[in-house]
């Protein structure tokens, strides 16, 4: 959006009117109610509606990164790819339907991030997480990962969207602050809000767990999602789980996961399960199941998903917690 915009620096109100309908959230903003058009302050460029393929939308993601200034076919493709936040290149598209979110490769990237994130949530899902479907794509050389939106529900032509609240907006929380929040806070949250309390705390204990498993350490307050489910909120699918290889021992995770703070232990985990309903006992078959099933799978899954033996050697790193395979 800054790219099309020129020399002129565009205001929170601009970008706000230019976020169009993708958005998360229960909100979309433009000149109608019955139907929010975008007011795009670069003027024209708006192509409502207008679906666009998986290669064209990957094409311009690659292009937007490179360029100086957005030209007018690039524009028309704001919609799409601009409203959905988050720190990688990606745009809302469907299949079908059905509404789908596709994340493309990023300049520069040193990993097939696309494939690690494919496999990792192959991974959770086979760890019993609330997994939504996903679908991967390589066209003309460019990796897409895709992911069913948990957020819109079609009904023939009509498109329901599920109000999505994040967990920093759950928790009242400003960005700059989140390292001081934690993942009893975030169940805090379901205690005080949540319909299925048991259920999502039990959830929720899973996440931190595989954050640890996997190392994860980008589990800040946006990565964790809520949908409001008539009455109240449930915790959302899961999304944007990426290990990422670190070469020190010590690992931490950006929201507390015990009484040893950020220290990404299973140990630490266990010690604050209470906190998620569990008894010790319960919580420590739970670790014990998932490290097993990381252990035995995670590799096989990368293999799968096109990893190269190279590149799974590096992640191997990221697995070390993981019970041994027996
Ligand atoms: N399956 C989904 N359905 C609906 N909304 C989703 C889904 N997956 C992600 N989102 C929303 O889109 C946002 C961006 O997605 P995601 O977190 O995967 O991107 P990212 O660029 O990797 O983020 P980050 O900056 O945290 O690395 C999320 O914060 C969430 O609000
Ligand atoms: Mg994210």
């Amino acid at each position: 959006m800054y790219k099309a915009m020129g020399d002129r620096l565009p205001s929170e109100i601009d970008l706000i009117l230019a976020s169009g309908e993708h958005r998360v959230g229960a909100l979309a903003f433009g000149p109608t109610s019955a139907q929010p058009e975008r007011i795009t302050p670069w003027g024209g460029g708006s192509a409502p509606g207008e679906e666009f393929t998986l290669a064209e939308l990957a094409e311009a993601a690659e292009r937007a990164q490179h360029v100086d200034e957005l030209d007018e076919n690039l524009r028309a493709l704001l919609a799409a790819g601009s409203s959905l936040g988050g720190a990688r290149p990606k745009a809302a598209t469907k299949i079908g339907d059905q509404p789908w979110i596709a994340k493309f490769q990023k300049r520069g990237d040193s990993f097939p991030e696309c494939r690690v994130e494919l496999a990792t949530m192959r991974l959770a899902s086979e760890c019993g997480l609330d997994v939504p479907p996903l679908d991967f794509r390589c066209v003309l050389d460019r990796d897409i990962y895709l992911i069913e939106r948990f957020d819109r529900i079609p009904h023939g032509n009509w498109l329901e969207r599920r109000p999505f609240a994040s967990g920093l907006t759950m928790l009242g929380a400003h960005e700059s602050e989140v390292s001081s929040f934690s993942y009893a806070d975030l169940a805090g949250a379901i205690r005080q809000f949540g319909t299925e309390v048991r259920q999502d705390l039990h959830e929720l204990f899973r996440r931190m767990l595989l954050n640890i498993l996997v190392t994860n350490d980008d589990d800040h307050l946006r990565n964790h999602g809520f949908l409001f489910d008539g009455e109240g909120w449930r915790l959302s699918p899961l999304y944007d789980v990426v290990p990422k290889p670190q070469l020190g021992l010590e690992r931490r995770l950006v929201l507390g996961v015990g009484p040893e703070g950020r220290n990404a232990t299973i140990e630490n985990a266990l010690a604050g399960a209470a906190v998620f309903d569990l008894s010790h006992d319960d919580a420590k078959a739970i670790a014990e199941n998932m490290s097993r099933t990381v252990a035995t799978r995670w590799e096989q899954l990368f293999t799968e998903a096109g990893i190269s033996a190279a590149d799974r050697k590096r992640f191997a790193t990221c697995f070390r917690l993981a019970a041994p395979a027996s």
